[in-house]
């Protein structure tokens, strides 16, 4: 594996050119963008396309995106009602972290799409990727470089400490400016459905199109079929076990348990909530609940970084409970927790005695 560090602006053209050419030949690059690293190679490789799912060891009916330059191609689309709105979309989001799922796309390796007939694709805001896109001159399909389920990365420290030697090179250009992936959105049959909560809060699309936008089940966290193949319960998980709970519940009446595991339970709340669980229980913090911004930037770190080496124990995230980039941060807790959420003190209670190995039924 090459390892290759990129200053964010100023010259890297040998290192870019370098990256292009393994693009070009095949090869896998993980690559910085806005949101999170992703795993690239030509999108019309399927031989490449293929190793991107086996380095993830990620589903072959998981749709990867495929990320464009600015000078995007033109999206093929017949019907104008769909161009507009695509263009609508571009204009107002491109670059940045909006994913576009529009049908066609078959002029891409077969494997991208997942199975579907649709394709996602977006144009990334980061002076590197963009660099990257232009020297190698082919869209590049790219998935989140974490191997399928753990927590995206942030970093180029976090692809290879997962993925190392199993991508070709890394670009390092440190940590990404967002640090939660894009938001998702599906235009199909005249109408425009989230398909995963991201970094463009839902208010933020609402108003910028005039027709409206909906939810989907699996942006939803509601049981029922996924729209987006990529939506699994479990996904951007720590290894140790996570349970989410909602925002203001008083655990600090929890009786004593008593039992060895109350001294690995960490709780991970907010610095300027209050924080009402028992003395034996850790605490952690996501950041300031009145700057999401920072707590979307720092959330997979802090899940790394909470995630305890020998895992054991439990892991409590606290939503946010909030709007706007709230949905997507309480839309990783959530999966984090294998979309396990606890609303009550009594369900905490049962959960939390459930786990003791040497509970007595009451
Ligand atoms: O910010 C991001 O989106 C990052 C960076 C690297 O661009 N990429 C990323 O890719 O998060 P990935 O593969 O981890 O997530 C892509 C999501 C998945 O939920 C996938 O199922 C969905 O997009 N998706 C891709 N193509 C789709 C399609 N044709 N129809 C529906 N969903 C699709
Ligand atoms: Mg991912």
């Amino acid at each position: 594996m090459e390892y290759l560090t990129v200053p964010e602006s100023g010259s890297s053209q040998e290192q870019i050119a370098r990256a292009a050419q393994v693009v070009r030949d095949g090869g896998l690059v993980a690559f910085p963008t806005e949101t999170v690293y992703g795993l690239g190679c030509n999108a019309f490789d399927e031989r490449a396309v293929r190793r991107v799912f086996a380095a993830k060891r990620r589903p072959l009916d998981n749709p990867l995106i495929v990320h464009v330059s600015r000078d995007r191609p033109m999206l093929e689309l017949t019907d104008g009602w769909s161009r507009q709105v695509v263009d609508d979309l571009a204009r107002a989001f491109w670059p940045g972290p909006l994913t576009i799922v529009v049908p066609g796309g078959d002029e891409f390796a077969p494997s991208v799409r997942g199975g579907r007939s649709t394709v996602a694709i977006r144009c990334p805001d980061h002076p590197i990727a963009l660099a990257l896109l232009d020297a190698a001159g082919v869209p590049i399909a790219a998935p989140s470089a974490n191997s399928f389920g753990y927590i995206s990365p942030t970093s180029a420290v976090h692809v290879a400490e997962d993925l190392g030697d199993l991508c070709d090179l890394i670009l390092d250009a440190g940590r990404t400016r967002l640090g939660l992936e894009s938001t998702v959105i599906e235009v199909q049959e005249r109408k425009l459905t989230v398909l995963r909560h991201g970094a463009v809060p839902l208010e933020r699309l609402r108003g910028s199109v005039a027709a409206s936008v909906s939810v989907g089940d699996g942006a939803l966290n509601a049981p029922g079929p996924r729209r987006s193949p990529g939506l699994h319960r479990r996904h951007y998980s720590p290894r140790v076990e996570s349970v989410a709970v909602a925002p203001g519940l008083d655990l600090s009446q929890l009786p004593p348990e008593g039992s060895p595991l109350d001294e690995t339970i960490r709780y991970v709340g907010y610095d300027d909530r209050p924080c009402m669980v028992p003395a034996a229980w850790s605490r952690l913090s996501l950041g300031s609940i009145l700057d999401l911004e920072i707590v979307a930037h720092d959330l997979y770190e802090n899940l790394r970084r909470y995630d305890p080496s020998d895992q054991r124990g439990l892991l409590m995230l606290e939503l946010s409970g909030e709007p706007g980039l709230g949905r997507a941060i309480d839309d990783r807790l959530t999966r984090a927790a294998s979309g396990t959420i606890l609303t009550s003190e009594d369900e905490v209670r049962l959960f939390v005695a459930q786990l003791n190995p040497n509970r007595r039924d009451p």
